[in-house]
């Protein structure tokens, strides 16, 4: 591979060269201080909310993409260089960026010099480390000086890119020693500001971008570091920086390591200033005395990596696919992380001013997340439940500092509420925890008071209505909001967000979107009723764990209600429709010119146990049916194409979908979210080899050998690879942030590998390519741990033929194994055997 390759042992990406053919991204930070960081040091910080809580700044779409980050430039005897390359980009000897889980070390070298930057977030904190190690590794005495440098963001970072005849007068700081202050709009609103300092004594300082860089020069070609001294400037209006200049002296074999801690500070109750004018410097001064002790960078950077060698701990497995085994054990669950972190906020795509979180997406991250951290899956749902409306439908974003839903963006997207049903039931499976259900969490459109017991109450003092009732209403939303058909309706768009229906869009500034009523349209979307056949069965059985067989048994009547809609007016002959327009016209079918056959019907209409081999009647086996028409129609070798073929022209009927080139996003582009739930699909017929086949086809790792053509991180799954009708088939954009990534993790360790939560226990029912001979997983579950080891001496996808635990002979239920609840802190061993 040209760029790099993986460690495996270390749970690194290593970028061999700087001039990836995109930047490639790695985030730092894991609770509320996040920061993106690219493979040249490239990227900002926020806490919380990249929106409302932005500290340091970076310019989306730049020349080159990729500028603005974490820079330390070196003036070495005149030369002036950076270790991660940008900006200067001066030749290096060497070069190397390892992404790791929840760091980034960059190392360079030039004329003997070595400087080795690692960027993380200690666990628990809200402040970054830039550890700085500079190796002399010449035979001469050296006596280079460092820079560092960044630029603040004036924290609310819409109004910071845009308002500057207010943002240019405003900007303050304040330096005492090594540390930079920024403290610009603490004197009226703000109870926070952020630091920037040095653990080391410094020999200059800057905080003005204009004399640091200069005005008319780029940061290529930095003034302050092309002379060498720094200018101690402060800033007054226009843009504060922090920069430091540290003079070194090193023998030949000489190193010194020191580091930069940017931090977020909120003084909370203390008093705001220490004299007239001068802000209270308390907290400052405890954290940069934190890490100028020796040893505490070392010591948090440690605690970090424990920190992830517990969380993956929860599921390792020792797989007969190199790429499968390197994505899940590592990079898919940090990908999960990332996600359930920032929903789609904010990435190399997504610039953290546009969208929050999305109420749909969030939940389907909780399906990478809940078995890492199921205490902060429990809050989070109960989070995104609360801002569901009284009447069943729910803002489509909210911000999480506020935690209050998106006005702009608003509701009526028709399936948003039902992914709460599966991400409940997602963590009560993995917890056995029902005490969830009966939270308080209450609607977005209703007014509450805190009550004695902290919780949300009504205005007479009544407990404000629990998830229980939030899962509820949104089956009863969906059974409610049906149309002609007894299909559920669309609204805004489902799943597919471009998929408008009652949009009818020819004003090019408005919303796809938002735009369009949706008050009375007709139209319907086949896959919502899938999802809800799906939905609707987990109901059912959290009811039968509940003890409530009246409370299953309604809703499994609800879901055949459903399911004969589905059989009815949702086959098409040789596959699953999408929906219906709002004229009644079917989308997805073959009486279509373009967009006959759309996947993720297929996906969602099978999953939800439509066209089962077992059914009675016309739709038996419609389920095998379906999915050979998406191999026949929508596979490819770089994945499933999300429908086909491509619309060649702008329906104002369908809207957005309709409004991108043929091959990309949601016109025929392979959107590997959706992916996934085909993987899953195959699995529940049965045919392994066919989901592995298709798994590999979007995983990233499989895509070294033509990185050229695929460009995005080799160690993240995109959410869209170019299908075959773009010029560009094969390439992928928008990675990181992608409900891929936990449904890539459902996929292949539910689906594949066949290892599931339940209510009653954990079972493990595979569904391995056929050549595999076997596999082997550790699984912590309720506390326990499950050794788990897989023979297939067969050659079969499926069927568990016997079952030891402990060495004892165990009797599975079915073709499945459920494997008991074992006491937490008990490790037993598991043989299976398929035949
Ligand atoms: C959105 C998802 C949506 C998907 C398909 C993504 O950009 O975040 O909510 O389901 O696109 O349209």
């Amino acid at each position: 591979m040209k760029y790099g390759h993986f460690d495996d042992p270390r749970r690194e990406y290593v970028v061999t060269r700087p001039d990836t053919p995109l930047p490639w991204l790695n985030y730092i930070g894991q609770e509320d201080y996040f920061g993106l960081c690219t493979n040249t040091a490239g990227g900002y910080s926020f806490w919380k909310d990249s929106r409302l809580r932005r500290l340091t700044r970076y310019r989306y779409n730049n020349v080159p993409y990729d500028l603005g980050g974490r820079y330390i430039y070196v003036n070495d005897a005149g030369t002036v260089w950076n270790p991660g390359w940008k900006p200067v980009k001066a030749e290096l000897d060497s070069y190397e960026c390892r992404h790791g889980m929840g760091y980034t070390k960059i190392t360079g070298s030039k004329g003997g010099l070595e400087i080795e930057l690692l960027f993380f977030v200690p666990l628990g904190r809200n402040e970054e480390i830039w550890k700085v190690t500079v190796r002399n590794r010449s035979k001469k005495r050296k006596s280079p000086r460092l820079f560092s440098y960044q630029e603040f963001c004036f924290y609310e970072a819409l109004n910071d890119m845009t308002n500057y005849q207010r943002t240019y007068s405003i900007g303050e700081v304040e330096v005492e020693g090594s540390a930079i202050y920024h403290k610009t709009e603490y004197r009226e609103r703000r109870n926070h500001y952020t630091l920037f300092a040095c653990t080391r004594p410094i020999a200059g300082f800057d905080t003005d971008r204009d004399i640091f860089v200069g005005i008319h020069e780029g940061l290529h070609e930095a003034r302050v570091p092309s002379s060498g001294k720094c200018a101690g400037s402060k800033a007054f209006g226009w843009n504060p920086i922090g920069a430091h200049e540290i003079d070194l002296d090193l023998a030949p074999g000489a190193e010194e390591s020191f580091a930069f801690v940017l931090a977020y500070v909120e003084q909370g109750d203390r008093p705001r200033f220490e004299k007239p004018g001068l802000i209270n410097k308390e907290l400052g001064r405890q954290i940069v005395a934190r890490y100028a002790k020796p040893g505490a960078v070392d010591a948090a950077f440690a605690e970090l990596g424990r920190f992830w060698d517990d969380l993956l701990s929860n599921f390792q497995a020792e797989l007969p696919d190199e790429h499968a085994a390197r994505m899940l054990n590592a990079w898919n669950q940090y990908q999960c992380m990332a996600t359930f972190n920032l929903s789609r906020s904010t990435s190399m795509y997504e610039t953290g001013i546009g969208r929050g979180m999305g109420f749909r997406d969030s939940n389907q991250d909780i399906l990478g997340f809940v078995h890492m951290i199921p205490a902060r899956a429990r809050e989070r749902i109960l989070d995104i439940a609360s801002t569901q409306l009284s009447d069943g439908t729910c803002y489509h974003q909210y911000q999480p500092l506020t935690k209050k839903g998106n006005a702009e963006v608003g509701g009526d997207f028709y399936d948003d509420h039902l992914w709460l049903v599966l991400s409940t039931c997602a963590y009560v499976k993995e917890t056995g925890d029902l005490s969830i259900l009966e939270e308080p969490c209450g609607y977005a459109d209703r007014e509450y008071r805190i009550g004695a017991d902290g919780r949300r109450a009504g205005a007479g003092g009544e407990p404000a209505e629990s998830l229980l009732h939030h899962l509820e209403l949104s089956i009863a939303y969906t059974m409610r909001k049906r149309g002609p058909r007894r299909l559920p309706l669309i609204g805004h768009a489902d799943w597919n967000d471009c998929l408008n229906l009652n949009c009818f869009s020819t004003e090019p500034n408005e919303s796809f979107q938002t735009a369009g009523v949706v008050g009375n349209s007709q139209a319907e979307s086949v896959m919502i009723a899938g999802l809800f056949l799906h939905a609707s069965r987990e109901m059912s059985a959290l009811y039968d764990f509940m003890k409530r067989p009246e409370d299953a048994n309604r809703m499994l009547a609800q879901r055949e209600e459903m399911l004969a809609a589905v059989e009815s007016a949702g086959w098409d002959g040789d596959w699953y429709r999408r929906a219906y327009d709002a004229a009644g016209k079917p989308i997805g079918s073959k009486e279509c010119e373009e967009g006959k056959i759309y996947i993720e019907s297929q996906g969602w209409c099978v999953l939800g146990g439509a066209g089962a081999d077992d059914a009675s009647g016309p739709s038996r086996g419609r389920a095998r049916k379906a999915m050979e028409s998406v191999h026949k129609l929508l596979f490819t070798p770089k994945g499933v194409l999300i429908q086909q073929p491509a619309y060649s022209t702008y329906h104002v009927e369908l809207g957005e979908v309709s409004s991108y080139p043929p091959g990309v996003k949601e016109n025929a582009g392979i959107f590997c979210h959706n992916n996934t739930w085909i993987h899953l699909a195959w699995c529940q017929l049965g045919h392994g080899d066919r989901a592995l086949e298709y798994y590999l086809s979007i995983c990233p790792s499989a895509k070294q050998a033509e990185i050229d053509l695929y460009r995005s991180e080799p160690y993240v799954y995109a959410q869209m690879i170019a299908g075959r009708d773009a010029p560009c088939y094969g390439e992928a954009k928008n990675s990181w942030l992608t409900g891929t990534a936990a449904w890539t993790f459902v996929a292949l360790t539910q689906g594949i590998l066949g290892i599931r939560p339940d209510y009653r226990g954990l079972v493990v029912d595979p569904c391995i390519a056929s050549a595999w001979k076997g596999f082997s997983a550790t699984r912590r579950f309720r506390g326990a741990e499950y050794k788990i080891a897989v023979k297939n001496p067969k050659g079969r996808c499926k069927g568990v033929a016997s079952v030891k635990v402990d060495g004892e002979a165990f009797d599975p239920v079915g073709a499945a194994a459920i494997l008991p609840i074992f006491p937490a802190g008990t490790s037993h061993r598991i043989e299976i055997e398929l035949g």
